[in-house]
C-alpha cells in the first residue's frame, strides 16, 4: 500500500566524525550539533528515575519447567506490552565474548582516522563508518557507528570491515551468529506468549534465512556541555526487534513510558532487547515499539552495540490475521520496504509509525 511520500529533502551527512571534533580546541559545540531542549526541569538527568527494569530469563523461556515457562510468557507479553523492551539474561553468550565484541568495537575507534574512513558510508546507504544522517535545519546525532550487514550471510560486504584488525572479523561473527540464535528464540517466544503459531513472527519477517541483520558499532564521545547534544535523539527502531549490548560502565541510554523519560541501567551481561515498529505494526499494536534516546555523559565516551533485525526490503509486512477481528480491527496499513519509509521519517526527527496507522 502506498504510504505519503515526502517532497525530495535535503539530506546531509557531518563532515567529521565526532571523535575528531572534541579534539579541537574550540570548547564551543558546533550549532549544528545543538539540541533545542524543551525547557522543562524533567529533562535534567539527574532527575530521572530508573526504569523498574524487566528482567526475562531466556533459559526459562527455552528450557524452564512448564509452571516456571508459562509464568516467564506472561511476564515477556506484559512488559513488551507496556515497556516494549527488556533485559535479557542467561541468554548463552559468554561473558568472555562480550567482552571480546566490546574490545574489537573500542579498537576500531581507536584506530587512525584515515583508516577507520577507508570504511566510510555514502550519504545514500547507511553501512560503514560515519554519523547519521540529518534533513537541513536538523541537529545532527553526538554519535560515530560503524555499521555492519552481518545477515544473509551472502550479503556481508568485507570491503567495510576492518580486515587489519586482528580478531575483529572471527569476533563479530561468533557475536552474530549467537544473537541471531537470540533473535530467533524471542521471536518464537514472543509469538507464544500471545497464543500465536510460535513461527508467526518469522514468517512474517520473510523467515529466518532472509531476515536483514545489521550491527552497528556506536560510539559517543563525552561532551562538556552534554546538555546541549544529544547521542541519539529520540526515536524508536524501524526494526522487528533490536538487540543492543550496553556499555559494561557508562549509562546514557533513556526509554519512554507513558510520555516520561527513564534510565536504563546497565545489568551485567545482559541484553537489552525492544520491540522495533515492525513488530509493533504486525501484532497489531498488541507490542509496543519502544521510544528511546542516548544522552552524553561529561567526562567518559560510551560504547554500545545494537543488532537490528527486519525483514527482506521486499516483503510486504503487516498485522497478523490472527489478531486482526472485531474486537481489535486492524490499526496499522501493510507496507513493503518499511525501513526506506522508517528513514525518511527519523532524518526529520519524526516517527514513522505514525504515517502507518488506518
Ligand atoms: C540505536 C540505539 C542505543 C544505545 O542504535 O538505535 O538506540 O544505547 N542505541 O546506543
Ligand atoms: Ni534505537
Amino acid at each position: 500500500m502506498a504510504v505519503s511520500s515526502f517532497p525530495p529533502m535535503n539530506l546531509e551527512l557531518p563532515s567529521k566524525p565526532v571523535q575528531e571534533l572534541i579534539k579541537s580546541t574550540v570548547k564551543e559545540v558546533p550549532e549544528r550539533y545543538r539540541v533545542q531542549l524543551p525547557n522543562n526541569s524533567d529533562d535534567n538527568h539527574s532527575d530521572i528515575e530508573y526504569m523498574d527494569s524487566p528482567i526475562i530469563d531466556l533459559s526459562l523461556l527455552s528450557a524452564g519447567s512448564s509452571s516456571q515457562h508459562e509464568q516467564e510468557l506472561r511476564k515477556l507479553r506484559s512488559v513488551l506490552n507496556s515497556w516494549g523492551c527488556l533485559q535479557l539474561i542467561n541468554h548463552g553468550l559468554s561473558s568472555s565474548l562480550l567482552d571480546q565484541i566490546r574490545e574489537v568495537g573500542k579498537e576500531f575507534f581507536a584506530l587512525p582516522l584515515e583508516d577507520k574512513q577507508k570504511h566510510s558510508r555514502t550519504l545514500d546507504w547507511f553501512e560503514g563508518y560515519g554519523g547519521d544522517t540529518a534533513c537541513e535545519g536538523q541537529s545532527y546525532n553526538w554519535n560515530d557507528r560503524l555499521h555492519l550487514k552481518v545477515y544473509p550471510l551472502e550479503h556481508r560486504n568485507f570491503k567495510l570491515w576492518p580486515e587489519y584488525l586482528p580478531g575483529f572479523r572471527e569476533t563479530l561473527e561468533e557475536y552474530a551468529m549467537e544473537v541471531r540464535r537470540v533473535m530467533k528464540t524471542i521471536l518464537i517466544e514472543i509469538a507464544k506468549s500471545l497464543e500465536l503459531d510460535e513461527y508467526s513472527f518469522l514468517r512474517e519477517c520473510g523467515g529466518v534465512e532472509a531476515i536483514n541483520m545489521f550491527t552497528r558499532f556506536n560510539y559517543y564521545p563525552p561532551c562538556s556541555k552534554p546538555e546541549q547534544v544529544i547521542g541519539l535523539k529520540p526515536h524508536s527502531d524501524g526494526t522487528s526487534v533490536t538487540i543492543l549490548l550496553q556499555d559494561k560502565q557508562v549509562e546514557g541510554l533513556q526509554v519512554q513510558k507513558d510520555g516520561q523519560w527513564f534510565k536504563v541501567p546497565i545489568v551485567p551481561n545482559a541484553l537489552f532487547i525492544n520491540i522495533g515498529d515492525q513488530l509493533e505494526i504486525m501484532s497489531n499494536g498488541i507490542l509496543k515499539s519502544a521510544v528511546h534516546k542516548v544522552e552524553i555523559d561529561k567526562e567518559k565516551e560510551r560504547i554500545s552495540l545494537a543488532t537490528v533485525c527486519s525483514p527482506p526490503f521486499d516483503k510486504e509486512i503487516g498485522p497478523l490475521s490472527e489478531l486482526v477481528g472485531e474486537e481489535r480491527p486492524q490499526l496499522y496499513k501493510k507496507i513493503k520496504n518499511y525501513v526506506s519509509v522508517f528513514f525518511q521519517y527519523y532524518s526529520r526527527g519524526e516517527r514513522a509509525i505514525n504515517s502507518m496507522k488506518i
